[in-house]
């Protein structure tokens, strides 16, 4: 009788968990739509040349690895707070915003949810259906996950009156966790006037908005997909937990940050020594090298632009593999109204199939989507498109 002898394997990462039976597959056909990972046109991850060009100015300038502070780089947490927020923020050119560096957009949630936690927060409200993780790592903080309602599949659109009604039924108090732009797995955003009014009750009741923005710039552009963070500064009291896993590209790197806004810059000034000892408690301080990356081109005008013209280009071909789907289920003799596809934004599409039909794709086609149905459209390229679109068309006609 060991300690261990009586342990049950975990369940398998509903995400994650994917990549791996993936991998595990020898059929050479195999697709892997599971992970939001983006994929060029000749199915490959892309090493995108503002990184490269990035790391090439690092290297010659080698620099010792010291430990970082443990907020992290300081001119990295600028330039991240000016990129969510916009430079020409009240909360930034009054100092009330502070960011700290953190292990992706995944560390910054877990650290912003053990600060809140530390402050007397009991409760978490998360969007029905929300990114998996989302549940482990608030759960994990502490917090009790509740959900508000947000996906209406009969109508394939967000219940905004079911939202409003559950956010005005919530304590004060209570966090709220509100996808920025790109909704994961659903992809359907609410409209500006939209936010406006979730926005609006989150804080006449007191609720604690934590928006988590892993995909700025896939929607429509850096400033538009950001504006609800924006608007959730202007109106007070804010997290953000951004990432920079995929709009640069640097998944295996984890970087993010985690942006706060306080009353003015001496309650910032306080906060930041909070949320400094939750980063120490988790791991201590952040790592280098994904940092410095998105320092040197996020301070370089040069940089910027080619970082900014390399995202337009992942949107715009996201956005044509959309339609190149819709089409090709189309043309694969499915009658359904696939027109969902197009509409959604971001990296996912979520289509609607069942879990047993998902299962089908994975099983007789070897093409892998999440059991809820997400699809990572992003992973889509002419080569994979046209078998995609059969499998598809086949689990969808049975
Ligand atoms: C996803 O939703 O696929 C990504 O955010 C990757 C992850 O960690 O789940």
């Amino acid at each position: 009788m060991t300690l261990f002898s009586d342990l049950a394997m975990a369940p398998a990462d509903p995400i994650l968990g994917v990549t791996d039976l993936f991998r595990a597959d020898p059929r050479p056909e195999k697709v892997n739509l599971g992970v939001g990972v983006y994929q060029d046109a000749s199915g490959r991850l892309p090493l995108m040349r503002a990184v490269r060009a990035a790391e090439s100015h690092l290297d010659q300038d080698p620099r010792p690895r010291n430990y970082l502070p443990i907020d992290g780089d300081a001119g990295y947490d600028a330039l991240t707070g000016r990129l969510v927020l916009g430079g020409d923020h009240p909360a930034v050119t009054s100092g009330a915003a502070v960011t700290v560096q953190t292990l992706g957009g995944s560390g910054a949630l877990k650290v912003g949810g053990d600060f809140l936690k530390g402050l007397g927060a009991t409760d978490v409200l998360l969007s029905d259906p929300s990114w998996d993780n989302h549940a482990a790592i608030l759960g994990g903080c502490g917090l009790r996950v509740g959900h508000y309602r947000y996906y209406d599949a009969a109508r394939r659109a967000v219940d905004v009156d079911g939202m409003i009604a559950d956010l005005d039924a919530a304590a004060p108090g209570t966090v709220v966790v509100l996808h920025a732009c790109c909704h994961n797995p659903t992809g359907y955003d609410l409209t500006p006037s939209q936010w406006g009014q979730v926005l609006d009750t989150v804080a006449a009741r007191g609720l604690i908005p934590f928006l988590d923005m892993a995909y700025q710039g896939f929607a429509v552009d850096v400033d538009a997909d950001a504006q609800p963070v924006r608007e959730a500064a202007r109106r007070g009291l804010m997290l953000c937990a951004n990432s920079f896993s995929k709009i640069f590209g640097l998944y295996g790197e984890r970087v993010g940050g985690l942006t706060i806004r306080a009353a003015d810059a001496d309650e910032a000034a306080r906060v930041k020594s909070q949320v400094k000892l939750k980063v120490r408690a988790n791991y201590s301080n952040p790592p280098t090298h994904g940092a410095a990356i998105v320092n040197t081109v996020l301070s370089d005008d040069r940089l910027r632009a080619v970082w900014g013209h390399e995202l337009d280009e992942m949107r715009d071909r996201i956005a044509a593999m959309r339609v190149a789907l819709a089409d090709g289920l189309r043309a694969a003799g499915v009658d359904q109204d696939v027109s969902h596809i197009t509409t959604q934004r971001g990296m996912f599409s979520y289509s609607g199939l069942s879990r047993d039909q998902m299962v089908r794709l994975r099983e007789e086609f070897a093409v892998y989507g999440v059991e809820n149905g997400r699809l990572c459209v992003a992973a889509l390229n002419d080569g994979n498109l046209g078998y995609v679109a059969q499998a598809m068309a086949a689990v969808m006609r049975a």
